[in-house]
């Protein structure tokens, strides 16, 4: 299981859900780093002790400068990044009469600008090295909407415009730096605990494979198109979703 010996990825949002499944997996398949990135630093001791290639990194993915200064320390450790994961999401979830512009700025902010911001300070290392990996982490509510998420579908079909954008962007004299984004279902996540199972049992009765996705379904994913098995995918949308949407 070495699809990414000697890799050098970051994953924001690592320390738990998802991110936190990429960062294992990416570790147990020979990563040379992982920087897990994330605002809560409560599990990266633990992180860190069970995949000795993990490094966590207290970073707020909105803050530019905090995101510029990361991106300097990883290149002067490695002197590259190969894989970039844009991972870290919030909801603040309302029927749109209901959503106050609060709600509307804070997931613009996390999972658009915090999208836009990391890539803009990791691609620039990769095109350098005229290879890497982006793999952004949209949401079947991003390909398909979802009552009470004007604010996420709009940041995550915005993720997806992005990725299409970068695939061209980054191709671009010569480098090989591909981007490309996953599109989860609904995933068992802490994101997710809030939600009742009046919501979630609807779903899976409408899911052709009868269940939620699991952390390591989206992990798996991930992995492949951060890996040299996906060399030839670029400016993709792979949905992860049990065929929910088709
Ligand atoms: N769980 C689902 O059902 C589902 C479905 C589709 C897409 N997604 C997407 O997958 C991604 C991960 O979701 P999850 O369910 O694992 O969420 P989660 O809430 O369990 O974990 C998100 C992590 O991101 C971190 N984070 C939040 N804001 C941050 C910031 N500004 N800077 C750095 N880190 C920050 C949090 O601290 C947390 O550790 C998100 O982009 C989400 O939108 C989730």
């Amino acid at each position: 299981m070495d699809r990414l010996k000697g890799k050098v990825c970051v994953v924001t949002g690592g320390a738990r859900g998802i991110g936190r499944g990429i960062a294992e997996t990416f570790a147990r398949e020979g990563a040379l780093r992982v920087w897990a990135l994330d605002m809560n630093d409560s599990e990266f001791a633990a992180l860190e002790k069970a995949y000795p290639a993990i490094k966590g990194a207290v970073v707020n993915v909105t803050d530019g400068q905090a995101v510029q200064a990361f991106a300097e320390k990883a290149k002067a450790e490695h002197g590259r990044v190969d894989v970039l994961v844009n991972n870290a999401g919030i909801t603040r979830d309302a029927l749109i009469q209901k959503m106050g512009e609060d709600d509307w700025d804070a997931v613009i902010n996390v999972n658009l600008k915090g999208v836009f911001l990391m890539t803009k300070h990791i691609a620039p290392l990769m095109m350098e090295s005229g290879s890497g990996s982006i793999v952004s982490i949209s949401s079947v509510v991003g390909l398909d909407g979802n009552i009470g998420q004007s604010n996420y579908a709009a940041t995550k079909g915005g993720v997806v415009a992005m990725t299409k954008g970068w695939a061209k962007e980054f191709a671009r004299k010569g480098a090989k730096v591909r981007a490309n984004a996953v599109s989860p279902g609904y995933t068992r996540t802490p994101m997710i605990e809030s939600v009742p199972d009046k919501v979630l049992d609807p779903i899976i009765a409408k899911t052709p494979l009868g269940r939620l996705a699991e952390i390591q379904d989206i992990a798996n994913a991930v992995l492949f198109l951060s890996s040299e098995e996906a060399a030839f995918i670029t400016g993709q949308v792979l949905r992860v979703d049990g065929g929910l949407v088709l």
